[in-house]
């Protein structure tokens, strides 16, 4: 399939079944990245499918290349009015196994979906960026608007020597934009796609999806999504010129992800047919 933006062949495989059957198929070390938000606290019924996390964990460690990332997105869902910290189980699982926590970021969105009564609105998800030891690629977005952008650095910039004197250091120069932090805020999908419907009950937004990739890939890696979905993560794969293997348990899930790719327009800015 030739991608619209870089002029560039990728390839899209789809995988139709349990992804603790179907990753069994796929080569040691041969994934760069691996984008996935799975099933949580079966906060939704996707036709009554529960996975096997702790086999599909390994599986996820095997197939990944030394250096490649994984981005893991979760919530927790409060049950018996306590939350059930799965996602922190979860995290402290990958480490058990050998992944690298290499960061923990939030996905802040810009709205609620269940207004809450006795504590404050619930509006973020945990993104564990986790590595097969030291990530391989990063490359940092700079979108951070610097408030004394233009500006030099205030007074004289000196450091301090061993025999207690001062060097003058040369006044820097504010660049205009930073690199962002780890608190990601934006559109969920669900307002980037307003006044249509996706067939999907919970899917991430298309930025989110582009902006790891960008992160943590460059073009002609090869990105991995066990739990596909809708196929955000195959739309954003296609868009910027790396190769995409996704799987869901749910045929008519898989059916929907391989029309939207196909009929993805690069520079949507959500994404959707
Ligand atoms: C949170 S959704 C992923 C949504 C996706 N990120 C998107 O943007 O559309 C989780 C998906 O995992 C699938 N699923 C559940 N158990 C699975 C399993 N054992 N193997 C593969 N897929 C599974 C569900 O059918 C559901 O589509």
């Amino acid at each position: 399939m030739k991608n619209i933006e870089t002029n560039k062949q990728t390839q899209q495989i789809f995988l139709i079944g349990d992804c603790k059957e179907k990753l069994k198929t796929i080569s040691d070390n041969y994934i760069d990245f691996i984008l996935t938000s799975p099933p949580y606290d079966n906060l939704r019924d996707y036709e009554g499918f529960e996975f096997s996390f702790q086999e599909i964990s390994r599986q996820l460690y095997r197939l990944l290349k030394n250096g490649g990332v994984m981005v893991w997105i979760v919530g927790d869902a409060v049950v018996k009015g306590g939350e059930t910290l799965t996602s922190f189980k979860q995290a402290l699982y990958f480490q058990q196994i050998g992944f690298r926590v290499h960061d923990t970021m939030i996905y802040q969105k810009n709205n609620f979906s269940n207004p809450s009564k006795n504590r404050y609105h619930q509006i973020f998800e945990y993104m564990f960026v986790l590595s097969k030891g030291t990530p391989k690629t990063f490359n940092p977005i700079f979108d951070r608007k610097n408030v004394y952008a233009g500006f030099s650095s205030f007074g004289e910039n000196t450091t301090r020597k061993k025999d207690g004197k001062f060097t003058i250091q040369r006044k820097r120069i504010i660049q205009d934009y930073g690199m962002r932090y780890n608190i990601w805020k934006g559109n969920t999908s669900g307002q980037e796609n307003m006044c249509r419907h996706i067939e999907h009950p919970a899917t991430f937004p298309m930025w989110l999806a582009k902006d790891h990739i960008r992160s943590w890939t460059n073009e002609g890696d090869i990105v991995l999504d066990p739990f596909m979905g809708s196929g955000t993560t195959g739309a954003a794969c296609k868009e910027l010129g790396r190769n995409f293997i996704g799987c869901d348990i749910e045929s008519k899930y898989v059916v929907f992800a391989q029309e939207r790719i196909a009929k993805h327009k690069c520079g949507a800015a959500n994404g959707l047919f």
